[in-house]
């Protein structure tokens, strides 16, 4: 049988993605409160391929195979075979010989997608260019845990129309909630996933329009991993696109301000709102060792039953 994989937020469901959040939300508490839960995937194994840099997803993962009472192997390019060219196809039929579950953080999502074809062990997306995934489940428990249920909710994403933008937008379809970006011109979401998003989604080039009676203000770089060199060009397209205390105020009193981080200050984002009393990116990073201890479990369980 071929296990289920998390390439994207929309291969769960969305009743699933809520009882997951729910059970992220469980695994939490029982942590604060002194629980331990390393019976949970006892003996299972991670392997983590990273071909670009990571501070939270590493981390984050690679700790929450240690609390769960599994363990995490870090894979880069540079010291195996694939940085040498073995086939994606070979890495894949050989590692998932070895261990329960294989996260992966690339470039090109077509080679996530080749790696799970050939997978015979779930494999999530620790972000590629097109999606990031992981990240969007520990946004949901955070906004959850500040505000309750999303549903309905209207939440404006400022900046580039990139993984993060295209994740929320899967997020807001499968969750039932509304996602609008201001993005610059030229720096717009994926044709594919605005028309598999279509009623939960609207674009506009205008960031206040977006903020204005927002729950959630959501940023992220202006240059992602791999746009290195295209850094410049970018400072002067999203000069519009700051998200600022006068953008906030736009926003429902009552709004939260996230961003994956690592964020760059008086660039994308205001040091005050980032520091501020609507931020939550604080909890936001936290939460992706709650919400990804929650995924793993579904995931490992499932494969093994
Ligand atoms: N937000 C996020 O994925 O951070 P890292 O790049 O540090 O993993
Ligand atoms: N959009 C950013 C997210 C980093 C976590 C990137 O891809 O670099």
């Amino acid at each position: 049988m071929n296990p289920r994989h998390y390439l994207s937020f929309l291969d769960l469901s969305g009743d699933e993605t809520r009882a997951l959040l729910q059970r992220a939300i469980e695994l939490k508490q029982q942590l604060k409160s002194g629980g331990h839960h390393d019976d949970l995937l006892r003996g299972k194994t991670l392997g983590m391929i990273f071909e670009k840099s990571s501070t939270r997803t590493r981390v984050s993962f690679e700790v929450g195979m240690q609390q769960l009472g599994g363990n995490a192997l870090f894979l880069s390019p540079r010291d195996t075979q694939l940085g040498r060219g073995e086939p994606i196809e070979d890495t894949a039929r050989v590692l998932s010989r070895m261990v329960d579950c294989v996260m992966i953080r690339t470039y090109e999502h077509e080679k996530i997608e080749l790696f799970a074809k050939h997978s015979s062990v779930p494999v999530i997306n620790g972000l590629t260019d097109l999606e990031h995934p992981a990240q969007l489940l520990a946004d949901l428990q955070t906004y959850v845990e500040h505000r309750g249920d999303i549903r309905g909710k209207r939440v404006a994403w400022i900046g580039d129309g990139n993984n993060m933008c295209h994740s929320y937008m899967y997020a807001a379809r499968q969750l039932d909630f509304q996602l609008v970006a201001a993005c610059p011109e030229g720096y717009d979401p994926e044709p594919s996933v605005v028309e598999t998003t279509q009623e939960h989604f609207e674009l506009t080039r205008d960031a206040r329009a977006a903020a204005e009676g927002a729950d959630l203000v959501v940023t992220d770089v202006w240059a992602s991993m791999g746009q290195e060199q295209e850094k410049s060009a970018r400072r002067r397209a999203f000069s519009g696109f700051f998200v600022d205390a006068d953008l906030m105020r736009l926003a429902n009193d009552d709004a939260l301000f996230m961003h994956c981080l690592p964020a760059h200050r008086e660039e994308e984002v205001s040091t005050d709102v980032l520091e501020g009393p609507q931020s939550v990116v604080w909890d936001e990073a936290e939460n992706r060792l709650h919400a990804q201890k929650a995924l793993l479990e579904f995931l490992i369980t499932l494969n093994a039953s």
